[in-house]
């Protein structure tokens, strides 16, 4: 699993340039019930460009008389240079960047993003109007893979795992093969998946030799809900016809548990689940359900690390 082991600074990644913006309008939370990821297509080049060129005027505009932009909730937050950056939507390319909005008060607190002319509060970027978007789907639009994003670096990045947590995930690749689980409108968990063949990066030229199970999350609300389960399954049933499948290293206190209370419930699955690490070569596996036995048994209960 990639990580990254401090937040992210937002504040660092390079800004873009400048010019004039006129000071005429005070963005309010769209009325429409359309959200960004029903509604935003196109040429993500083109989109940063838009968002280059709403952030030259921003930069330009009247110190004295800032737009605003309205949090959820009622907070007003002043739209200043100081408060927004653009940071890239994948890793390793610098060919899609968006812009973000800041918390003043908390630069590593990500409050908006600026797409399709607007700015979108975080919670809105995760949502849907569209209820055929339900259950387990295939990121493909890059609407999705914009959701993907704030899932993994704003939302599970920030706010819901502070730095005692001490692990992030990087941004996942523009091909990344992931699924986001979609309940009542709203995006609330993910899973992404290292296909076996898939190059492991772009330096060493080594493939995953297994199918792996590499980044997962639950939105913090919706945990103890069975929905780290469902993914597991889900994952496990995927690729049934694999002799062994991968999580990626290292497994988390609260994964293991899952892994657990799968692997009790699903008993076939116990000699196919290994820890990995790339590319997964024999040397690099550990039996997942062989590890919590030993490690049961070394302390006298069901639990590791916990
Ligand atoms: C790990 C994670 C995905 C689990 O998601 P979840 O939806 O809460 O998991 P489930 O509800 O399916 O949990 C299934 C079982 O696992 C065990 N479990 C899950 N989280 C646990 C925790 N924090 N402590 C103890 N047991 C836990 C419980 O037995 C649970 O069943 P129960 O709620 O009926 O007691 C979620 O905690 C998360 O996103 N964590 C942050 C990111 C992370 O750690 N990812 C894994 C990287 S390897």
């Amino acid at each position: 699993m990639e990580r990254m082991n401090n937040k992210p600074k937002w504040m660092a990644v390079k800004r873009a340039c400048c010019s004039l913006f006129p000071l005429t309008c005070i963005l309010r939370r769209h009325s429409s019930c359309r959200y960004l990821v029903d509604t935003v297509a196109g040429d993500p080049e083109v989109l940063q460009a838009d968002a280059e060129t709403y952030y030259e005027k921003l930069l330009k505009q009247s110190s004295s008389a800032p737009d605003i932009f309205s949090i959820p909730g009622g907070e007003k937050v002043k739209l200043e240079d100081s408060c927004v950056c653009f940071v890239p939507l994948y890793r390793n390319s610098p060919t899609c960047k968006m812009l973000l909005l800041t918390d003043p008060q908390d630069k590593e607190t990500v409050l908006a993003l600026y797409m399709n002319q607007r700015w979108w509060p975080v919670e809105d970027v995760v949502k849907t109007a569209d209820p055929s978007r339900d259950g387990l789907i295939s990121v493909q639009t890059l609407g999705e893979r914009i959701v993907l994003f704030v899932l993994n670096c704003i939302i599970f990045g920030m706010p819901e795992e502070n730095s005692s947590n001490g692990a992030f995930f990087l941004p996942h690749s523009a091909t990344e093969c992931a699924k986001i689980l979609w309940r009542n409108g709203e995006a609330v968990a993910f899973y992404s998946v290292k296909m076996k063949g898939s190059l492991c990066d772009g330096t060493t030229g080594q493939c995953y030799l297994l199918p792996v199970l590499d980044t997962i999350f639950v939105q913090r609300k919706y945990r103890r809900g069975g929905l780290g389960m469902k993914m597991l399954r889900d994952f496990c049933q995927s690729f049934k016809s694999e002799d062994a499948l991968g999580i990626s290293y290292p497994i988390s206190a609260a994964m293991y548990q899952v892994c657990l209370k799968y692997l009790q419930a699903y008993p076939e699955e116990q000699k196919r689940l290994w820890e990995v690490e790339a590319p997964g070569d024999w040397s690099q596996r550990v039996n997942i359900w062989l590890k919590i036995q030993m490690e049961s048994s070394l302390s006298g209960r069901h639990g590791i690390h916990s």
